[in-house]
């Protein structure tokens, strides 16, 4: 069975899309770290994520692989583990600039398709069900409104060590929403028969038994 998780930036779609897999025993997909670690090759380089020509040249020059290490995914750039380096608001942004670039799509498509092919897999991204997984057995869009995903997305940098201004954080959210929904290859936006869940007073275990219940009962 193939699931789809997609969603705006903060709506709680990683942290759900990892229960999930967990309590059904399948592969969780982050598609988001396949960007992230092109966008850090190209911010480690000093390539400008605005030159679609230059980020095209260094993908044809890079390696993104997917490995099963332990029964969970992880991503390696040219062979190395890129783990939490990835992590960072500054790479989130570069990710989203370049992941406008239907080279960069293209590169990345493939990759993700064979990681499903086996099944078992709950994918989350901004795609899965539009584009990457149309055919997905069930497909689910998380949201929750503006101000409890930049919440979240506070509490989340400050775990990880980093506290961070309110208004910096709403600034950013709003540009990677813009960028994602508005641009023309694969934009954000609700899969057709996704179901739709509103995110904003669930705790994570209610999203996941929303979640749950559905794929149980239809
Ligand atoms: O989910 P995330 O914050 O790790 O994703 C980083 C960026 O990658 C996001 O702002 C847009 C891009 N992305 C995408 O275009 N398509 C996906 N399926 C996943 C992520």
């Amino acid at each position: 069975m193939v699931i789809t998780i997609d969603g705006p930036a903060g709506a709680g779609k990683s942290t759900v899309s990892k229960a999930l897999a967990e309590k059904l025993g399948y592969l969780y997909l982050d598609t988001g770290s396949l960007y992230r670690a092109l966008a850090y090759k190209v911010l480690k380089h000093n390539i400008s994520v605005d030159n679609e020509s230059a980020v095209a040249d260094l993908c044809s020059r890079t390696e993104v692989e997917l490995k099963n290490v332990g029964g969970k995914m992880k991503v390696y750039l040219d062979s190395e583990n890129v783990g939490e380096k990835i992590r960072t608001q500054e790479v989130g942004s570069a990710a989203s600039k370049i992941s406008a670039y239907g080279t960069v799509r293209q590169y990345l498509l493939n990759l993700q398709r064979r990681a499903g092919e086996q099944g078992g897999i709950v994918a989350e991204g901004r795609d899965m069900g539009s584009v990457v997984f149309p055919d997905a057995d069930y497909k689910f869009y998380l949201d929750a409104n503006a101000d409890e995903r930049i919440t979240r997305r506070l509490n989340e940098l400050l775990s990880k060590g980093t506290a961070s201004e309110y208004e910096s954080v709403q600034k950013e959210m709003i540009a990677r929403d813009q960028q994602d929904s508005k641009r023309q290859h694969s934009p954000l936006k609700v899969p057709e028969e996704a179901i739709i869940i509103d995110s904003t007073d669930l705790s994570v275990e209610q999203v996941v038994n929303v979640i749950l219940k559905y794929i149980l009962t239809k």
